[in-house]
This record gives structure tokens, sequence and C-alpha cells, in this order.
């Protein structure tokens, strides 16, 4: 297999200024909007990018758990490895990539924490054993074995089989939201003259420009 030989053409839809919503939020809305009408496999997966200490970028998928006018949110454990890059550099950026739409959407911003409410709250809508999963395992951490997680979880679940259906939030664990400063729409188009358009925040404001391909 060649992949240099791998390409397709897009031309399933266009994104003009005149269509787009003034707020990114809304546009964004829309967007994910048609990716779960399409029945698309995961259309809330986004690479999530952080910076470290040492100036180095890295990647990894998370789950949209929520948008509004305060920014993307998702869950996770804060003492993890992406956890401890957004404490040393709240910076992060976020993708989207529906792929059978042809769409892309990239989003730039800061990262806060979500408030407890908000983090009790989801932690407590979560299936059990995610729930306890989360108490059994040190995210980003180098473990023995797989064995050692397998024993950790069995801990666990003994650990709260008193009071199976009120596990509590583990402290290390809950939301952030990301509050965008920049959020860009890309839909493939033919020719590679793809359309990009790039919401920049003015507050109140947001200033839409054209990106060339
Ligand atoms: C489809 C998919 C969804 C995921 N969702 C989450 C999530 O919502 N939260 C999370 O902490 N990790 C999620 N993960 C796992 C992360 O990609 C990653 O392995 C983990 O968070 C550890 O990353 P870190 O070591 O950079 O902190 C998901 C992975 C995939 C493939």
């Amino acid at each position: 297999m060649n992949t240099a030989d791998l390409r397709r053409d897009y031309h399933r839809a266009t994104l003009i200024e005149t269509d787009v919503d003034a707020s990114p939020v809304t546009q964004f809305k829309r967007w994910l909007g048609e990716a779960v009408k399409a029945e698309l496999s995961e259309p809330t997966a986004m690479t999530l990018a952080t910076v470290g200490e040492d100036g180095l970028p890295a990647a990894r998928i998370v789950l949209l758990k929520g948008i509004d006018a305060e920014g993307f949110l998702f869950f996770t454990n804060y003492d993890s490895r992406k956890g401890r890059e957004l404490a040393a550099n709240p910076h992060a950026a976020l993708l989207f990539h529906w792929v059978e739409l042809e769409r892309q959407v990239r989003v730039e911003g800061e990262v806060s924490k979500a408030s407890v409410a908000e983090s009790d709250a989801y932690f407590a809508s979560r299936p059990r054993l995610s729930r306890i999963g989360a108490w059994a395992s040190p995210q980003s951490d180098p473990i023995p074995d797989r064995g050692w997680l397998e024993r950790e979880f069995s801990a666990a679940q003994e650990r709260f089989a008193a009071n199976p259906d009120s596990i509590p939030r583990p402290p290390h664990w809950g939301g952030y939201r990301l509050l965008p400063t920049v959020v860009e729409f890309w839909q493939g188009r033919d020719s590679r003259l793809h359309d990009r358009i790039r919401y920049r925040r003015e507050d109140p404001d947001w200033r839409i420009e054209r990106l060339a391909p």
C-alpha cells in the first residue's frame, strides 16, 4: 500500500459566510446536531491538545459532555498527564473530525475546572462500573501489569459494596471547560478549495473571517 496514493474528493456541502451563525457556539451546535443526526460513530469525540511544562505538545481523545456560552465541557482525571499539563498551562486546543460529513472544527482557548457541583452531578450520572473505575485507575501512571489494575478494580468494588448506589466522586476526577477564543469550521470542497470560516473572540462579539484552504 502506498499511503501517498490514498486521497479522496470532498463535495458534500458548502460553508458560506452568509449561512453561518454570528456565534460559533450556535454554529457548533448546528454542526454537532447534524453529526448526531447522520448517526456518525462517536460524534462527540474530540482531540484535546495540551502543552507540557517542557513546551512540548501532547494530544488525546476525550468526549464532549456539554457546550454552551461558557465553553466546551469534558471530564477526566485531574492527576492524569493532561490534568498536570493543564494545571501548568491552561491553554489548550480541541479538534473534531466528522469524516463522513467532510467537516473539521478547531477550537482554541483557556481551560478551567468545572464547578464541584457540576462534576458531582456528571459523576453521579455515570454507570456504576465507570464510577468504580475512576477510583481504581491512577490515569497516566505506569502500572505493573493488567492484573494489578483488575485487583485495584476489585478492591474498589469491595470498598463500595455496602453502598453500591452511592459511590462518591473521587477528588481527583472532574470536569474542565474550554472557553473558546478561536473556533474554525472547515468544510471539504472540490479541488481542495475547501471552505474555512474562523471566528475570533472580540468581546462581546466575534470577528468572522474566511481563511485560505
Ligand atoms: C473515543 C475515546 C473517548 C475517550 N474519552 C475520554 C474522556 O472523556 N476522558 C478521559 O479522561 N479519557 C478519555 N479517553 C482516553 C484518553 O484518550 C486518554 O487515553 C486518557 O485520558 C489519558 O490521557 P493522558 O495520559 O494524556 O492524560 C478516550 C479515548 C477514546 C479513544
